[in-house]
């Protein structure tokens, strides 16, 4: 580590305190993280090459605003949502039922842990997770999740943020949590801190499962891995 570096300090792996729920469900920067969603969405919609139909996966879901915005989104596709807090569990399942029937019959939420999920292998077409890899005690055993139940074909989008440099840190906390007060914005700052930086994301994806899978950038905020979804029409012999 050289004196550029900032030290990674982890955080705590669940979120289910009821303050850090709320917080996270009704901050006061939520017309900002709505933006940073729907980031999220358009970028998750781009890795399916136009398949109408399939069957997705959110790990770490949090109140399920990603997953009910791609429902709206892809209309013909199945989502299944997991967090292992039963409070977000239950922020999600409220957020369902007041999304409408447009979603409805399409989405599941549950409490399962991202470590062990109790789904075959291969049982998903897009797998997801955004803001979740920072949590985790063992991020390998994420990604070894990933990586089995997107089987070698299905879409892969994992986003989290990134961990700027000891002296970009203090602007870099200032400037982009600028949207956040209160609990949110100590959340904010303490997953800063928590997040990986693109070389120790390629170290771990080196170490992984995982195939096709490249490492990304999004602005100086956000880095994360991505697959496209393997196109249907492809040839596998003649
Ligand atoms: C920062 S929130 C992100 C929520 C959501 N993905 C979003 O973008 O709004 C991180 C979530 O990961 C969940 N989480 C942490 N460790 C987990 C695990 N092992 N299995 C499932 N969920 C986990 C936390 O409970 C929390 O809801």
């Amino acid at each position: 580590m050289s004196l550029f570096d900032l030290p990674r300090v982890p955080e705590a792996e669940v979120m289910d305190d009821s303050g850090e729920v709320e917080a996270y469900s009704w901050s006061a920067g939520q017309a900002y993280l709505d933006r940073i969603d729907d980031t999220f969405v358009d970028h998750s919609a781009r890795l399916l090459n136009g398949r109408e139909r399939g069957r997705a996966l959110d790990i770490g879901t949090g109140p399920g605003q990603i997953v009910i915005k791609l429902a709206r989104r892809l209309t013909r596709w199945k989502f299944m949502g997991v967090d292992r807090s039963p409070n977000m569990i239950a922020q999600a399942c409220a957020n369902l039922e007041s999304a409408g029937p447009a979603v409805a019959g399409r989405v599941e939420f549950r409490v399962a842990d991202g470590n062990h999920l109790p789904f075959p292998d291969a049982s998903f077409d897009l797998v997801i997770s955004n803001s979740v890899l920072h949590h985790f005690a063992e991020p390998k055993k994420l990604l070894s999740e990933i990586a089995r139940l997107a089987g070698h074909n299905g879409a892969i989008l994992l986003r989290d943020l990134r961990r700027p440099g000891r002296f970009a840190h203090p602007f870099h906390v200032r400037w982009h949590g600028r949207h956040y007060s209160g609990t949110m914005r100590k959340l904010y700052r303490d997953s800063v801190r928590a997040a990986y930086t693109v070389p120790e994301l390629r170290l771990m994806l080196a170490s992984s499962p995982l195939s096709g899978v490249r490492v990304f950038a999004h602005r100086s905020t956000h880095i994360g891995l991505e697959r496209q979804l393997e196109g249907l029409s492809k040839k596998l012999s003649c």
